[in-house]
């Protein structure tokens, strides 16, 4: 692998007589890595455990996983180990994660997302990306993990000034220089300059910058990258340590992880070297806001931007299909119906007047004058009631097919909506019309690879 010579430079620095080694681990095979949803991945597993996540392991070589319908499921996310070191961060730094507000800033395409909303099951998750175009794959993302407790926005950094002290906790997974995905994704290696590392440095302080106010007293900041740059990260965290009222939250490590703990302006960060821990590279460290645990927050005065309706559930119907139906609570928007966590459709009500919603709780379905039109969503909700839409369990060919859209004939279909099930996940619609089957897999989500080249 040619690396440019600065950044060679800047690693020796670094690692001083290691450098050898991380070059020689650049050269090998990137760790193949899954983050199981725990609601949903139906079998027993065997493969290595990734050891600072319940969740997370390495598999023996990389399948295409395009042609395993429990990805399409939601029944796990492909997510790089490394990353996943999140967790220690949230669990460590937040023992007490009942009914908390969080905000991943940076989200898509959704890695982080899905592992925030599986952590704080019973919280409230903003999971934002300022690019539009990748707003879509996020909420794809999230309506796969089916957890309900999420809210996608479509925001740049500075529009969260307005939801000042809104945040239990803020990750901020920040756009950077890649230096730590050299050995995945080779073209950031071209893409490498001193400049883009300073350019980023400083887009990075202007995010950190933008988000600090919406941060509750008491409350933690993640932050982190996957590059190895002193300017990108310990002289960032340094520089909120010093420009706010921030205090830094060290992290307990088991030494086998091998994650490097660093130290800069008494500011304590923690490193994934690829020589070193079973992962890329990457950084994070923890800091939290001063000034105690006391909720400043305070709704402001609707300023009815939303067309929002809450709604009852007049017929009982909603209560069928939703398993703990007091756990939520019904909105319509014109026909469509959805359901918000009801602990916090405060929250979700207010997020819909100050910011740009993509996708909220669970969208259930439109509503017309003939029936409920389910939506896809629905089927990937997991507290979506399982006795209520009739199931048709399906072998992995038939899954297949149905989540390439193709024509697809039922012997065991009843009259109307039927949920497709693969290995017990559901993964969408097909309706049956007298003698026909309309599948209704969404267009944008099918699998267009060949049927011959999935199996
Ligand atoms: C490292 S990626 C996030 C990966 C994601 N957290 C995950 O785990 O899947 C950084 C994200 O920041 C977004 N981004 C780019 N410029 C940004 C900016 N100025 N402010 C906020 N986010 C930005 C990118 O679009 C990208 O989705």
């Amino acid at each position: 692998m040619k690396l440019p010579p600065p950044f060679k430079l800047r690693m020796t620095e670094f690692l001083g007589p290691e450098l050898d080694q991380f070059i020689e681990a650049l050269s090998s095979e990137s760790p193949v890595s899954i983050r199981i949803n725990q609601y949903k991945y139906p079998f027993d597993i065997a493969f290595k455990s990734i050891p600072w996540t319940q969740t997370g392991y390495y598999l023996p070589a990389r399948p295409l996983f395009t042609a395993d319908p429990l990805l399409h499921g939601g029944g796990y996310y492909v997510q790089e180990a490394s990353s996943m070191f999140l967790e220690q961060a949230i669990l460590q730094a937040l023992p007490e994660r009942e009914g908390l507000n969080v905000l991943d800033l940076c989200a898509a395409p959704g890695g982080k997302s899905t592992h925030l909303a599986s952590l704080f099951s019973n919280g409230l998750l903003v999971s934002n990306e300022v690019i539009k175009s990748r707003v879509t794959i996020l909420a794809e993302n999230i309506q796969k993990w089916g957890t309900g407790n999420v809210v996608v926005t479509n925001n740049d950094p500075k529009d969260f000034k307005e939801v000042k002290s809104f945040f239990d906790c803020i990750v901020v997974d920040a756009p950077c220089s890649g230096e730590g995905m050299f050995r995945k994704n080779q073209n950031a290696i071209g893409e490498w300059s001193e400049e883009n590392v300073q350019l980023c440095a400083q887009r990075q302080k202007r995010i950190l910058a933008d988000i600090w106010p919406a941060l509750k007293p008491g409350g933690i900041l993640v932050y982190s990258t996957c590059t190895y740059s002193l300017e990108e990260n310990e002289h960032n965290l340094a520089w909120v340590c010093d420009q706010y009222d921030a205090e830094n939250v060290k992290l307990n490590l088991n030494p086998d992880w091998c994650v490097k703990e660093t130290e800069y302006s008494k500011c304590i960060g923690y490193r994934f070297y690829p020589h070193k821990a079973e992962g890329e590279g990457f950084f994070l460290a923890v800091v939290r806001k001063k000034g105690g645990t006391q909720n400043e927050f305070k709704f402001p005065k609707k300023r009815g931007k939303t067309t929002l309706i809450p709604m009852d559930d007049k017929s009982g119907m909603f209560n069928e299909i939703l398993n703990n139906f007091d756990q939520w609570k019904l909105y319509a928007k014109g026909e469509e119906v959805m359901a918000f966590p009801a602990l916090k459709t405060r929250e979700i009500e207010y997020l819909f007047d100050a910011l740009d919603v993509n996708y909220a709780g669970v969208s259930i379905g439109q509503v017309t004058k003939k029936e409920l039109r389910p939506d896809h969503a629905l089927a990937l909700f997991i507290g979506l009631n399982d006795k209520y839409f009739p199931e048709i369990s399906v072998t992995k060919e038939d899954a297949l097919k149905f989540l390439r859209k193709d024509d697809l004939v039922f012997s065991n279909a009843q009259d109307g909506w039927n949920r497709i099930l693969y290995n017990g996940l559901g993964l969408g619609w097909v309706k049956k019309v007298g003698h026909r089957f309309n599948n209704y897999y969404p267009k944008e989500w099918r699998i267009r690879l060949a049927m011959d080249k999935l199996q």
